[in-house]
Formats: C-alpha cells, sequence, structure tokens
C-alpha cells in the first residue's frame, strides 16, 4: 500500500545565531532564498505528496507570496509555529490527518537536502516508523559541564544529525503529545523526542556532508560552493 507522504518544513525560527535583521530562511543563496532552496527539493520530489510549511507568524504572508511566485503546488498549508523547534514541529505534524501516513520533518536551514536522503527516508519508512539522517563524526565528540571534560566518547560511534527526520505521522504526535505535557523541556530534535519516550526503534540513514544547516553567516559561503560544484 502506498502511504501519503508528507513534508513538514520548519520555517518559524528567528535565525539569531546569523545575525542579518531579518529570519535566516529568508536570506539569499547564489540568488535564492534558503526557503525557496528548500521547499523546491521536496516539491521536485515525486515521492512527496504535500508539503506543510511552518512559518514565524509575522511571515506567513511572504511565504504565501513565495509560493504563489514560484507556482509550488505541493505547499497546501503554511502554519504559524511556535516557541521552541520541537514546538512548531508539533504544530506542522498536527495538520497530517492519517496516522498511518509518512512525514518528513525537515530545518528550512538545511536547503541543500539531496534527493537521495529524501528518497532514501521514504523508502526505509516501509519497514520502519522512525528514521533519522546522520553522518559519521569527523571531530571527537566529549561531553562537558561548566567549562570541564566529563565524558569522553570513541568517535567510530559518533554521528552528527541532521535532517529530515523521518516518522509514522501516529508515532510523532505521540511523541509530540508527551513532550508538550513535559513543557517540551529538553527536546531538540524530533527523533531525539521519540528516542526518549522509547516509542519506536530508530533506523538511520545516511546523510551528506552537504547536507549543511545554515546557523552562521560564514555558512553561506561553504553552501554557495558545495551549489556550484
Ligand atoms: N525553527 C522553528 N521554530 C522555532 C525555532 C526553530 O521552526 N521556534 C526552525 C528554524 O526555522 C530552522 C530549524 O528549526 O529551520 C532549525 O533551527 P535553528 O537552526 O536553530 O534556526 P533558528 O532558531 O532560526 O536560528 P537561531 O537558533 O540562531 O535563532
Ligand atoms: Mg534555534
Amino acid at each position: 500500500m502506498n502511504r501519503r507522504v508528507y513534508a513538514v518544513i520548519l520555517a518559524s525560527g528567528k535565525g539569531e545565531r546569523m545575525n542579518c535583521g531579518f529570519p535566516k530562511q529568508f536570506a539569499e543563496i547564489k540568488g535564492k532564498t534558503i526557503i525557496e532552496r528548500s521547499i523546491e527539493a521536496f516539491e521536485k520530489n515525486e515521492n512527496v505528496d504535500e508539503i506543510i510549511v511552518v512559518s514565524e507568524p509575522s511571515t506567513i504572508e511572504k511565504i504565501k507570496e513565495i509560493v504563489q511566485k514560484n507556482g509550488y503546488k505541493k505547499v497546501t498549508k503554511i502554519v504559524p509555529g511556535g516557541a521552541v523547534r520541537a514546538e512548531s514541529s508539533s504544530i506542522g505534524v498536527g495538520e497530517v490527518a492519517e496516522d498511518d501516513a509518512k512525514v518528513l520533518i525537515h530545518d528550512a536551514a538545511r536547503p541543500l537536502v539531496t534527493q537521495r536522503i529524501i528518497n532514501d527516508c521514504i523508502t526505509t519508512l516501509d519497514s520502519c516508523d522512525a528514521v533519522h539522517t546522520a553522518i559519521k563524526a569527523t571531530d571527537t565528540i566529549i561531553e562537558a559541564e561548566n567549562g570541564m571534560m566529563k565524558t569522553a566518547t570513541e568517535r567510530s560511534r559518533m554521528m552528527q544529525v541532521q535532517t529530515p527526520q523521518g516518522f509514522r505521522a501516529g508515532t510523532i504526535k505521540k511523541a509530540h503529545c508527551l513532550a508538550k505535557k513535559d513543557g517540551f523541556a529538553g527536546a531538540t530534535d524530533d527523533c531525539g523526542i521519540v528516542f526518549r519516550y522509547g516509542l519506536a526503534d530508530i533506523r538511520i540513514v545516511e546523510g551528506d556532508r552537504t547536507n549543511i544547516k545554515i546557523t552562521y553567516p560564514e555558512d553561506v559561503a561553504v553552501a554557495e560552493i558545495f551549489i556550484e560544484a
């Protein structure tokens, strides 16, 4: 059975670390805004049926204009996000009616997501309820507290996570419901929430070193190099 595939694109952040005077999703990389590039990756994917954009409340109209201007046909909803990422994500997923649909949650701030990653996430959800995108860590990771090293880790076992993160809608809705009761405390990414409440085994799809998150101004230059290549 072919389950309906939704992409929830999170664009309700303020982009404070980017410090460009407006939410970073509207910054341009090689003539196109970050939000356009992120929406386009899912718009052109033949396995994605519908796109829900979660927007900063004050930029909903701006996103509507972008959707109209580009003629994106899969964007069915643009909804206002919440105070923290997990809340925005729960609002977006809440727009998906069917519990057995596949939902890919993606940071608008990762405009270079590849078609291969999107397809691998969708296919992997045929045989599990949750999928994470991650790459092997290149730097050694330590745990620290108050300026002191607390825990050493084995680099070969460490991975850096990216998005999309994919779920059966029912699984992620249940996770968000539990996280909401806890005030979304400590909730960063969606797989982290599912993991915390032990709701599903989480398979890992190989991400890509080019699938960077635009966080600081210098990340734009890196993205430009990847686009040129
Ligand atoms: N996001 C969201 N709602 C929030 C916070 C973040 O939808 N309340 C989204 C952002 O728009 C972004 C993604 O989550 O696409 C990853 O967050 P991050 O990189 O931290 O973006 P910002 O929160 O915008 O940036 P900063 O933390 O520097 O302010
Ligand atoms: Mg943030």
